[in-house]
């Protein structure tokens, strides 16, 4: 095995322990499709992974705040222009929300255009009495509840990356070409949501938004020509999990000579292959684009430190983001001592909350499900817990669609237990549907405004 140390190179994690990989079941045919992978185009390129990690260092420097959000899983069967408007349209809608509400610049980064693989708990699980294995992601299998649906095809890769480049083909169109400018702010709005009390809410909001630019050209402020105004970045992310396809997609930067893997602008590691010693850590830690990591309840500040060792040596701002998944009952608990250890090594890190993961649980009907206070009570005491240490809560990180799906319990208009069967689709864990999302939206807004209420909260 290769020690900490060696050469780096794209394909160096090789000699370490990777853990969540598939078995392909033919080596022949998963060095085909790599070999595919490794001569098709880029799908991002170096210098837009720099513009991100600039963005990213404004957060760290506690001047902006990441919204990343999307699917938990997503679908190849979903791949169309009505499934990526509508994700955009909440991803553009919360962060009008955040920015208009904590009057502050939002880096806005989808898990989208990749996020097709996931590692799981429970290699096998249940169907109709049979055991099968998990569903691992459409990058590695079908879905469908069968033993044979569920043989990792390499070829599969292939097809991701098809997929995620008709996804980010559309993204970047939408965002570009008119359907992201301010002036169509109300037309982000969904007909299930716009008579909902976030829906009204929000509708208010965007009649000030389209106040304060007709009040900003009255003053005299172009606002024909400010493209600021009429397009917006949103960037694409996936969890780094199938190396694989991450070391074919893997390129050289031809103006600094640095390695990118241009499947993503933005890439994470799981909770699950954080290791330090481990192949994704190792693979990461060459390649210059922004990095998340997601931390448990079970890390600990010195595992902290090293990750920030690892994969940020030089501490550049915005190459790391520190992703915190602690559960709403623990955070206030565990995550002080690692925003203390990271802060007194001065690393420059985002710190970010992911309030989903650690508050899974199943309903007596064996329905996987989240609560919507108990996401919202996560990121009060994250708020919370960076007030103590006088970090900065740098962002959220959130599991939503747009589609009226009855996944995650609760929000204003509460989504019942009895409710959940009825409109769950998820592939894998449950999302916040595009109300809730709202809902989240304006109540971490007023956190940022008054994050003293969040301290209060926990305290009580
Ligand atoms: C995820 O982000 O979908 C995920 C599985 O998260 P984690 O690695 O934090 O469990
Ligand atoms: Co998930």
């Amino acid at each position: 095995m290769a020690v900490t140390g060696s050469v780096w190179s794209p394909s160096s994690w090789r000699s370490f322990p990777a853990l969540h990989q598939p078995e392909w079941p033919s080596e022949e045919r998963a060095e085909a499709a790599r070999a595919r992978l490794a001569s098709v185009p880029p799908l991002v390129f170096a210098g837009e992974a720099r513009n991100l990690r600039a963005a990213l260092a404004e957060v760290a420097a506690g001047r902006a705040f990441l919204l990343q959000a999307g699917d938990c899983a997503e679908s190849f069967h979903d791949v169309s222009a009505i499934h990526i408007r509508e994700k955009l349209k909440i991803l553009l809608q919360m962060a009008a929300v955040l920015t208009y509400g904590a009057t502050l610049p939002v880096t806005k980064v989808g898990r989208i255009a990749g996020q097709f693989a996931k590692a799981r708990t429970s290699p096998s699980e249940e169907v109709g009495g049979e055991e099968i294995p998990s569903f691992r992601g459409h990058m590695i299998h079908d879905d469908a509840p069968t033993a044979p649906a569920r043989i990792p095809d390499p070829e599969r890769m292939v097809q991701a990356y098809y997929h995620a480049t008709s996804t980010l083909n559309l993204v970047r169109a939408f965002t570009k070409g008119g359907f992201a400018d301010l002036t169509r702010v109300h037309e982000w709005t969904q007909e299930f949501v716009a008579s909902s009390p976030e829906g009204r809410r929000y509708e208010q909001l965007a009649a000030e938004i389209e106040r304060a630019l007709r009040f900003m050209a009255a003053c005299g402020i172009d606002v024909v020509s400010e493209p600021k105004l009429h397009q917006v970045d949103v960037w694409t992310s996936h969890e780094g999990l199938v190396l694989d396809y991450e070391e074919a997609l893997t390129r050289r930067d031809s103006t600094t000579g640095d390695w990118y893997c241009c499947s993503g602008h933005m890439l994470w590691i799981g909770e699950r292959t954080r290791d330090p010693h481990g192949a994704h850590v190792e693979f990461f830690s060459g390649v210059h684009n922004p990095l998340g990591v997601k931390l448990g309840p079970t890390a600990t500040p010195d595992e902290a430190l090293e990750l920030c060792e690892r994969l940020n040596p030089e501490r550049i701002p915005g190459r790391l983001t520190l992703v915190a998944r602690m559960g709403a009952e623990q955070v206030f608990e565990l995550l002080p001592p690692l925003l203390r250890s990271v802060r007194e090594a001065e690393h420059p890190v985002v710190w970010a909350c992911d309030p989903m993961h650690a508050n899974v649980f199943k309903t007596e009907s064996g329905v996987k499900t989240r609560r919507f206070d108990a996401i919202m009570d996560e990121i009060e005491g994250f708020f919370a817990a960076c007030r103590l240490e006088r970090v900065w809560p740098g962002g959220v990180h959130i599991e939503f669609t747009g589609e009226d799906v009855t996944e995650c319990l609760g929000g204003s208009e509460a989504v019942l237990e009895e409710q959940l069967s009825s409109r769950y689709m998820s592939l894998c864990d449950p999302r916040l549907n595009a109300r809730q999302s709202l809902d989240l939206a304006f109540r971490v807004a007023e956190l940022m405004r008054h994050p003293g209420r969040a301290a209060d909260a926990v305290d009580a």
